[in-house]
């Protein structure tokens, strides 16, 4: 059902956990099947992502790709976090069968919001 990669970050996430210091958060939820992704992101004064973290309520595939989204947005500037995408966390994993495609298009939308909430937390 799930291949080696995608059981290795559910079993091991390297990221899971929430982030002290956080300037940045976002929540991103699937009504259907109920899984949430909440990232955060520590951003310093460049505008880099230090460092991200995760805490997803979901199924494997979700926390393998919310692990997988942290790897990738590290050391990214923020806005291009924003083009970090689905199809990408999908390649990371090397797949992921069709019923669980959606796992990866909420860890993008939990970067998106992420992104999101640190422009609005920076803008007051
Ligand atoms: Fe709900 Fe994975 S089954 S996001």
């Amino acid at each position: 059902m799930y291949n080696k990669i995608v059981m290795e970050k559910f079993l091991k996430p390297e990221n899971a956990g929430s982030l002290r210091g956080a300037n940045a958060v976002g929540k991103a939820g699937n009504a259907n099947c109920g899984d949430v992704i909440k990232l955060y992101f520590l951003v310093d004064e460049d505008g880099i992502i230090e460092e991200a973290k995760f805490k997803t309520f979901g199924c494997p595939a979700a926390i393998a790709c919310s692990d997988i989204a942290c790897d990738l947005v590290r050391g990214l500037q923020i806005d291009e976090a924003l083009n970090v995408s689905s199809r990408e966390i999908f390649d990371e994993l090397e797949g992921l069968e069709d019923s669980r495609v959606y796992c990866s298009v909420l860890a993008e939308d939990a970067i998106k919001l992420t992104v999101e909430n640190y422009y609005k937390k920076k803008s007051k």
